[in-house]
């Protein structure tokens, strides 16, 4: 990279007044040092505090140099990228850094200045000591900014990397657990159905039916979290209303613990060919989200409206409560798998419904404003 700004070269025939200039900032070099010196800002902490004194003099060895010939930027560059790699090494603050380097640039102004030079013949002097700076502080700092650069996105890649770790180990680790837990899980509910058909009467059968029923929905939902069960599921034609029977009453004592009003309004000639474990399972999600939502509104009006059209060959659902709005900006996020606001969500609620809607080729997405928010499920209607 070349520094463009350029200042006319000193011809050999008038160097006598740059000479006097350089005799008397040598013969003066202790003061102004010292000078210079006093006024940097130094950090205790810092680890190359005892190299700034020597970087500082060799810059000055360049800008007397620089009054006899022009200083190429190679030269320039090898003691700036030195400097740069100090300052980011030490951790410090790029500011300090220029300051510093100004303060060394006014006191050698200051010096040359009192050299007993003409100010005619002064400026040209003056000109080429800030040109020399200029540069100077331009390498310096673009490389600065450059290693900050790459040590920031070695840092990130560092932490994308060891969250991706954990997630997958997490994923990993709560699978194996859950599809140990699927088997004993299928066999406890076979026998309940025995003891009902052999004790039709026999007390809690339902509270315990209801109760190992909800466990298979979590067990089912983290394996599909994990994309374990990619195994190709049975299809069968759903009547979307005999679905949301089978849900509603799935979800009654849910529904009941929210004191929410249902009311559906659902088109008698919808039907869809799909895995029907799977819609239900997205179906639910979503209404014990807005059930959890609503459980946050205060006034006693807590309402979910469940609607189903179809148009052409679309079943389109749409599942409404009046409960608090969902914020513009993580109305994509939520969808993100262990994306949650509760205190007992693992958040991979959404990220299901997603996968699962796509891969019945259709879209699922959320509306919300003060008053009600809606997500609203497209499939075709032969998934
Ligand atoms: N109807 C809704 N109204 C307001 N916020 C919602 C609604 N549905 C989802 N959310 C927000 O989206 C987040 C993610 O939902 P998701 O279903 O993925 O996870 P979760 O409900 O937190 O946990 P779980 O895995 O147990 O379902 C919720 O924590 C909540 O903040
Ligand atoms: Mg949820």
């Amino acid at each position: 990279m070349k520094v463009v700004k350029k200042v006319n070269s000193v011809s050999g025939s008038k160097h006598s007044v740059e000479e006097r200039v350089i005799k008397f900032l040598e013969e003066s070099e202790e003061d102004f040092l010292a000078l210079w010196l006093e006024n940097v800002i130094l950090d205790d902490d810092d680890i190359f505090k005892d190299r700034v004194r020597k970087n500082g003099f060799q810059m000055y060895q360049l800008a007397k140099k620089s009054l006899l010939q022009t200083i190429s930027d190679e030269e320039l560059i090898e003691l700036a990228h030195k400097v740069a790699k100090e300052r980011v090494l030490s951790k410090s603050n790029i500011g300090e850094f220029v300051f510093n380097m100004n303060i060394g640039r006014s006191t050698l102004i200051k010096y040359v200045n009192k050299s007993g030079v003409s100010i005619q013949d002064l400026q040209p002097i003056i000109d080429r000591i800030n040109d020399h700076f200029d540069r100077y502080c331009f390498l310096a700092v673009t490389r600065y900014t450059e290693l900050k650069d790459i040590e920031i996105n070695e840092k990130m890649l560092f932490v994308n990397q060891s969250h991706n770790d954990r997630l997958s180990l997490l994923g990993q680790m709560s699978s194996s657990f859950v599809h140990e837990f699927r088997n004993p899980l299928t066999s406890v509910m076979g026998f309940m159905k025995l003891l009902k058909n052999e004790y039709p009467n026999l007390k809690y059968m339902d509270t315990i039916e209801h109760e190992l029923d909800q466990l298979k929905f979590r067990i089912t939902q983290f394996l599909h979290a994990s994309r374990l069960e990619s195994a190709e599921k049975n299809q069968e034609e759903i009547h979307v209303e005999s679905l949301f029977d089978d849900i509603i009453s799935f979800l009654y004592p849910s529904i009941v613990d929210g004191d929410v009003n249902v009311s559906t309004k659902i088109e008698p000639n919808c039907k869809i060919i799909a895995v029907r474990d799977e819609i239900k399972q997205v179906l639910v999600n979503i209404i014990l989200n807005s059930i959890d939502a609503l459980k946050q509104k205060n006034s006693r009006e807590r309402n979910l409206w469940i609607c189903c059209v179809k148009t052409d060959h679309t079943i389109s659902f749409t599942i409404t409560n009046n409960g608090p709005k969902i914020p513009e900006e993580i109305r994509e996020t939520i969808f993100e798998p262990f994306y949650t606001t509760k205190s007992f969500g693992t958040g991979i609620g959404l990220f299901v419904c997603k996968s699962i809607i796509e891969k019945h080729r259709g879209t699922i997405y959320c509306e919300s404003d003060q008053h009600q928010t809606s997500f609203v499920i497209r499939l075709p209607e032969n998934a």
